[in-house]
């Protein structure tokens, strides 16, 4: 039967990210307390006091996580406790007090039971879910908060199998660094993201769309993509950067290379040099290159542009577009879920 779920124009119309659903959970944290007053209720503003901590200092850490509908009708949350250990390890850099990770699941899991009366029709519908932790105490004064504040919110997302239309031209920036060696790139927390910004503008005003990241000692390592994991088809085989502390560990990442192990395809985690990554092009032995996030699904790299020239990659991409169809039917229910993967709502 045809879903009756009545969706707003506006609401279809959004652009991705902030088409929310109504509601959003809350949770807070108090010394003694521990995390308590697990709420869900309408989307709302937030009242805070101008010196909140988050605010000024960063001290702060969020996750993105989806869930997918399912043949039946209901959502599925995709490798929850993955994203939850995350969190959990982001919190622990931050010097936040971590969530449970199986409470957090299960929150997550109610929130998303209060909200599957309003996802959108279609079998390919999923939600994200963006979890944030901020630190709440009130001072001026750089030391990490007694007090935090947890919000859970949700947009809809366009489905993973729509990443297939896009490509992105990447600028390889030796000029900015995402992380450092016992900095924060294998944390997810806002500081990093600001920190990108100015290289993302860097890269519009040079015509691309995202950047490609070197290590921060030699700019030769390549590291990531954007807020994106990145890998490339060398000779046959998947390769992506082995993840680190200056690499964040993407759950996407794990999942296409758990699926293109069972399906035959090779797979390598080690250090990639740019300069292999030019000279296999050179000799075609290179035939894709893709970058892979929860987000974004997995999307082509259509060119690098490095100094001023700029090196065209090819257009076809198989092995990316047999895995993201892969994982999507995964997502989706719609193949056998091995690993256990799934989490029905
Ligand atoms: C910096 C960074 N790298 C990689 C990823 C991909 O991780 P995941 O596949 O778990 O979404 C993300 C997540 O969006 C990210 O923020």
């Amino acid at each position: 039967m045809a879903d009756q779920t009545p969706i707003l124009v506006q609401d279809i119309y959004a652009p991705l990210g902030s088409a929310f659903t109504p509601s959003m959970l809350t949770a807070r944290y108090a010394p003694g307390a521990g995390w308590y007053g697990k709420s869900i209720g309408s989307r709302r503003p937030l009242q805070l006091d101008p010196a909140t901590v988050g605010l000024h200092y960063g001290q702060a850490a969020f996750e993105g996580l989806k869930a997918y509908r399912q043949p039946g009708g209901g959502l599925a949350l995709f490798r929850p406790l993955e994203y939850a250990r995350r969190l959990a390890a982001s919190c622990e850099r931050m010097a936040i007090p971590p969530v449970d990770p199986a409470t957090m699941v299960e929150w997550w899991r109610e929130f998303c039971d209060h909200e599957q009366a309003h996802l959108r029709p279609g079998p390919d519908s999923a939600i994200y879910l963006r979890p944030l932790i901020i630190a709440t105490d009130c001072v001026l004064g750089a030391r990490p908060s007694r007090e935090y504040l947890l919000l859970l919110l949700a947009v809809h997302s366009t489905p993973l199998a729509d990443s297939s239309k896009h490509h992105l031209d990447v600028l390889v920036t030796t000029e900015f660094v995402r992380s450092s060696p016992g900095g924060l790139g294998s944390a997810k927390t806002p500081g990093n993201y600001g920190a990108a910004m100015r290289a993302l503008q860097a890269a519009r005003e040079a015509g691309c769309d995202q950047v490609l990241w070197l290590d921060a000692g030699r700019r030769r390592w390549i590291e990531e993509l954007g807020s994106m994991n990145v890998a490339f088809v060398i000779d046959n085989t998947l390769v992506t950067p082995q993840t680190g502390d200056t690499i964040l560990a993407g759950v996407t990442r794990d999942s296409i290379l758990t699926i293109a192990r069972e399906h035959g395809i090779g797979c390598e985690e080690r250090p990639v040099a740019l300069e292999e990554v030019t000279a296999a092009m050179s000799w075609k032995g290179l035939t894709e290159a893709f970058a892979c996030s929860t987000g974004a699904g997995l999307t082509q790299i259509g060119s690098l542009l490095i100094g001023q020239q700029r090196l065209t990659l090819p257009a076809e991409t198989p092995v990316a577009d047999r895995l993201r169809r892969l994982l999507s039917e995964l997502a989706h229910g719609r193949a056998d879920d091995p690993w256990g993967w799934r989490l029905p709502v």
